[in-house]
């Protein structure tokens, strides 16, 4: 007989008077006065085995079992007594009525309870074995699997094949910090491990593939956040011969598939749309979160010639933005309430956040109740009561100063009440999916740091056509055919139709001042890919691990990968990165500056 006839956790009644043979870990041990309840534990979930002492040896090895030991167990398959099964499982029904046990292997103490919901993220990253029995981790990773089998099957379907790009290559477009590897061979020079596979895809195009997928890692040396770590999955696809609006089609419809597949869950049909603009304008974001029924009221034009500095200075600085946010009902807000929303914009660089209370809207200004009402003339007042839309019951928050600040600030004001228990009790929150396409994103951004200009998704991003000829002239004008996938707040995927003429490709070269020499070192390899006939091609790459972490409702990315970094990008389990020995240095011809005392 085999070691395990079927799962645990798929122990049904099914089985009812049949013997099973199962294999898992023991979960709980419970001495019931002479009887002892085992809940054996594998992937699939947990049955409960009965120990009863007329079989003398099985429940003397019964009686030396403890957690997390690895067993085999075969016994009759029997209906729980009347009143004690649990529905909560699908095992509930049944138990399994032991008649052997054989240790397959014990287990030392575990550090931790497998069903404490209270461990610490060092704890749990530190004992990752452990830590990934949990049924918790066991969800996320399957369900992580089933999407990627679903996109998988999609993409089979639509033609794309899959092939895998190098991990040690040169640096690609993206815009973060490389992850570098030192070449042995050649002295002095380095590998980057890629950000994506965004040249070699668009060279697979070049060489006739049309259809490319991916699911592969990239690196990017960035900080950490909930939502990024410095290795990442991306399902990274690229096409020939279709428009944007058919890219956005066929990677919207994967995506609404993908979540009928694993979730049972119909997203939009179509996703709405929106321009950067009209997302920035209405909610100082480029990955607006739907979900939260509150948007700007965009005030700067009307605030140049108020006596308030605050609002009039920003109202009249090229770059400035001044705004209100309305929070329906917000009127029962407390002080201390209102100040600390005042202390959260300020994490976001917001100096302050101005707010009015409507009380009774129709004595005028004197029916508003705030620190700067008077500081407003009639004018303002009524502008600002008339396009917020502002009800008796209602709070406006202020924002102003540089637009970027108010949309930060603001925006994320606007999330918090929105997520807030003030926010869901006041209907300002809708649970649900709320997928949407941003698009016409600007084509450069100017980088105030380095003043120069640089591509706000990557230097092969298409023009919008007729924007060719403001790259040279205005480009802060100048409009990409890029578009990103938005759903709650996230960012989960991003692309562009690229650039497929020299002549184009030059023209955004020389709005970077990337001048020839360095646009020939760093991307010269595709450039001359690109005068083979490149054909017209753009595609997109998903954020496999953000996708994950929404559908699974988990509170970081790092619960839906196996073996994650810390948010100070370490492997607790591993204990990368870690110091290596003088002689590999040596090898690699690199000589440390602070060196570390040899262990
Ligand atoms: P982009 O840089 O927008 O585009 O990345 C695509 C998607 O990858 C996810 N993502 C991340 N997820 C976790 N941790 C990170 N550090 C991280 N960085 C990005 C996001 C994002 O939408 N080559 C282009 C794609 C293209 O043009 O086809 C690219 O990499 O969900
Ligand atoms: P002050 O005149 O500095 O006392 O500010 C009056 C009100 O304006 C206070 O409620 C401040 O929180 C608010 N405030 C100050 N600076 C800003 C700003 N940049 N944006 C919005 N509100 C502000």
């Amino acid at each position: 007989m085999s070691l395990r006839s079927q799962y645990c956790g798929q122990v049904t009644e099914a089985q009812l008077g049949q013997t099973v043979s199962l294999c898992g870990w023991v979960h709980r041990r419970r001495d019931h006065g002479g009887v002892i309840f085992i809940d054996l534990r594998d992937r699939e979930g947990l049955v409960q085995v009965v120990c009863d002492p007329d079989r003398a040896a099985m429940f003397a090895t019964a009686e030396g079992l403890r957690n997390e030991f690895c067993v085999q167990v075969q016994g009759l398959v029997r209906p729980r007594p009347a009143g004690t099964e649990n529905e909560g499982m699908t095992s509930g029904r049944i138990e399994v009525l032991c008649h052997d046990i054989t240790v397959l292997n014990a287990s030392v103490t575990p550090p931790f309870q497998l069903d404490d919901d209270n461990l610490s993220e060092t704890t749990r990253l530190t004992h990752r074995v452990l830590d990934l029995r949990r049924p918790q981790m066991q969800h996320n990773l399957k369900l992580r699997y089933r999407v990627a089998m679903a996109v998988r099957r999609f993409l089979d379907a639509q033609g794309f094949i899959d092939i895998e790009t190098p991990m040690l290559t040169k640096s690609t477009p993206e815009g973060a910090r490389d992850y570098l590897v030192p070449s042995r061979v050649h002295d002095g020079e380095f590998f980057a491990l890629p950000q994506s596979p965004q040249l070699f895809k668009q060279m697979l195009m070049v060489s006739g593939f049309d259809r490319y997928y991916q699911i592969t890692k990239c690196f990017r040396d960035e900080d950490l956040r909930a939502d990024r770590q410095p290795e990442f999955t991306q399902i990274d696809c690229e096409t020939s011969f279709l428009s944007e609006q058919e890219i956005r089609d066929l990677f919207e419809t994967m995506i609404r598939g993908v979540f009928k597949d694993v979730l049972g869950v119909e997203l939009a049909n179509p996703y709405p749309v929106m321009t950067y603009g009209e997302a920035m304008a209405r909610f100082g974001s480029d990955k607006p979160d739907l979900r939260v029924k509150m948007e700007f009221t965009e005030l700067t034009d009307v605030m140049g010639d108020v006596d308030f500095k605050v609002f009039s200075g920003p109202a009249t600085t090229p770059g400035g933005r001044v705004v209100a946010l309305r929070v329906p009902g917000g009127g029962e807000m407390s002080r201390s309430e209102i100040d600390a929303y005042t202390e959260f914009v300020k994490i976001y660089g917001a100096k302050g956040l101005a707010w009015i209370k409507v009380n009774e809207i129709e004595k005028g200004r004197d029916g508003l109740q705030s620190p700067i009402v008077k500081n407003l003339h009639d004018a303002a007042i009524a502008a600002i009561l008339a396009r917020s839309g502002a009800q008796n019951g209602d709070l406006l928050f202020f924002g102003a100063d540089k637009a970027k600040i108010v949309n930060d600030a603001i925006g994320a004001l606007r999330v918090k009440i929105g997520h807030s228990d003030f926010g869901k009790s006041h209907g300002l929150f809708e649970d649900a999916w709320k997928p949407l396409w941003v698009v016409d994103f600007p084509m450069f951004e100017f980088d105030e740091d380095n003043q120069r200009w640089v591509a706000v998704h990557h230097p092969f991003t298409a023009p919008k056509d007729g924007h060719e000829e403001l790259m040279d002239s205005a480009p802060e004008k100048c409009i990409a055919k890029s578009y990103d996938m938005v759903l709650n707040g996230w960012e989960i995927g991003g692309g562009s139709v690229r650039i497929h003429r020299a002549e184009v490709q030059s023209k955004v070269f020389s709005a970077l001042k990337i001048g020839p020499d360095e646009a020939r070192a760093k991307f010269g390899f595709l450039l001359d890919a690109l005068q083979y006939g490149a054909p017209p091609h753009g595609g997109i790459a998903f954020g496999l691990d953000r996708i994950v972490t929404m559908m699974t409702g988990a509170q970081s990315i790092r619960d839906v990968i196996a073996f994650p970094k810390t948010q100070r990008a370490q492997c607790l389990l591993t204990n990368a990165p870690s110091p290596v020995d003088e002689k590999q240095l040596k090898e690699l011809h690199i000589r440390l500056r602070n060196p570390q005392p040899q262990a």
